[in-house]
């Protein structure tokens, strides 16, 4: 993990957020390749989710939440986690995250401490208009859901996704950005038929433990937990955990829910009329029933909901930990890449003139740049330190699949060097071919 948070500072992954006022905990800041990666990982969840299925929406709602939401989602009673003050150090923890050095006789009781964040709304600060900071982004899809019906004509089944931010007090943060305070989730809210919640959460299971293996993850590191007992979310049927080894242990990378007609029936209002089979609370300050009509017997129905979650955070420490690798090099040297699969690499393409000064081969370096970044697959960079030797070795650390050379065979026969970071192993290829190679490598 060390080395992973090394070399994320000193190339730009990822910093220490507020760090030239002492930083603040819990708090991380994506630099220049974190930006890419992120994005490119958040950019692949949802075209695999949305765009490549028929049947999901996107959306994209409020982070600063309705108190009412929270109190009949449940989280406003039971978002919490055990507190235990030490009395010999004055530091508190999670009572399963104490330190050994602090003595179980100095321990206080465990208490409950809610994770929420809560904010003012508004000029007046008495306390009578305050918002949350949303804890998951599933609860905007559940009070969008007729919205969304309304405005999309969809039937059963079809899911609504998400992918923002997300806010927890973590009352012990830790392990980089493996536990934070500010994070985002990518969030699928399945609605499917009652009855038929049993086999879409296999499938959703399935689904999402294949999608981050195309991410790169080695399937041998992916562990699937049943999650029992008081681990199960008070809304949950019945909760699958994807695990993944991190660098500092196994730990959930995804929850796959059911979270049967909980949300949407805790939201609605006459609750009496809708056949809820999970346990709600009355609700008498929805001005709405979150749910669908049957079309062949006209009756409305709350459907039930599969839940995949997945922490973008989580995936981005996931996918750097895959791609890490230090490589014994034949000449007895070493060298660390950063073995990324191409569509989520920060930077696709590096195009590098052999001189600097040289005005004809930094203007054709330029032109190749422009053309490749035209194609819209990603950043493409211009190196123009006139060191190759020292711009592979940079490439290499921050995952750059290919670096493209522009030399005098150039000028003068329109020939290129490309050199795979993988193998690196260098081709020779026609400058009016790049864009093409390009295309299959990262559309292949
Ligand atoms: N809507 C369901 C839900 O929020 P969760 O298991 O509490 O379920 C889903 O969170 C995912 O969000 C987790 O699998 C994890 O990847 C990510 N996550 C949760 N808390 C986090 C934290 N403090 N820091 C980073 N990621 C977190």
């Amino acid at each position: 993990m060390d080395e992973l948070v090394a070399l994320c500072k000193r190339r730009g992954f990822i910093f220490q957020s507020n760090e030239i006022y002492g930083g603040l905990q819990g708090l991380y800041d994506y630099g220049p390749l974190g930006v890419e990666l992120k994005n490119n990982l958040k950019s692949s969840w949802w075209a695999s989710i949305v765009y490549d299925r028929d049947d999901v929406e996107g959306l994209d709602a409020s982070i600063l939440t309705h108190p009412d939401v929270l109190k009949y989602s449940g989280h406003e009673d039971t978002f919490t986690d055990p507190l235990v003050d030490c009395k010999s150090c004055g530091l508190r923890f999670r009572e399963d995250q104490v330190p050994d050095n602090c003595k179980d006789e100095d321990l206080t009781e465990p208490r409950d401490f809610n994770l929420m964040f809560q904010t003012n709304v508004g000029p007046i600060n008495d306390g009578s208009s305050f918002a949350y900071l949303r804890p998951e982004t599933a609860q905007q899809i559940f009070t969008n859901f007729k919205n969304v019906v309304d405005s999309t004509s969809r039937t059963l089944p079809f899911g609504i996704a998400q992918i923002g931010k997300a806010f927890r007090n973590e009352i012990t943060p830790r392990n980089f950005i493996f536990r934070v305070r500010e994070f985002e989730q990518m969030e699928l809210e399945f609605f499917v038929q009652p009855g038929t919640d049993d086999v879409w959460h296999k499938e959703w299971i399935k689904n999402r433990k294949e999608w981050w293996i195309a991410q790169g993850i080695d399937s041998s590191k992916i562990t699937i937990l049943n999650v029992t007992g008081d681990d199960l979310a008070h809304y949950s049927k019945s909760t699958v955990d994807l695990m993944y080894e991190f660098p500092h242990g196994l730990e959930e990378l995804e929850g796959i829910a059911n979270r049967t007609d909980f949300d949407l029936g805790s939201h609605s209002k006459n609750q009496d009329d809708l056949n809820i089979t999970s346990k709600v609370i009355e609700n008498n300050s929805s001005n709405t029933k979150l749910a669908i009509q049957d079309l062949e017997n006209k009756k409305f129905i709350v459907p039930y909901v599969i839940e995949p979650s997945a922490g973008v955070d989580r995936g981005v420490l996931a996918i750097l930990n895959e791609a890490f690798n230090i490589e014994k090099l034949e000449d007895g040297k070493e060298r660390l890449v950063m073995s990324f699969k191409p569509h989520l690499a920060p930077i696709k393409a590096a195009i590098i003139p052999l001189k600097k000064n040289n005005d004809t081969l930094v203007s054709t370096a330029i032109k190749l740049k422009n053309e490749l970044q035209k194609l819209r697959l990603g950043r493409v960079v211009l190196e123009n330190t006139g060191n190759i030797g020292k711009n592979y070795r940079k490439h290499d650390e921050i995952g750059t699949p290919i670096c493209i050379t522009i030399d005098f065979d150039t000028l003068e026969k329109n020939i290129v060097t490309i050199r795979n970071r993988d193998t690196m192993s260098q081709e020779k290829l026609d400058i009016s071919k790049v864009s093409d190679y390009f295309k299959d490598l990262l559309l292949s």
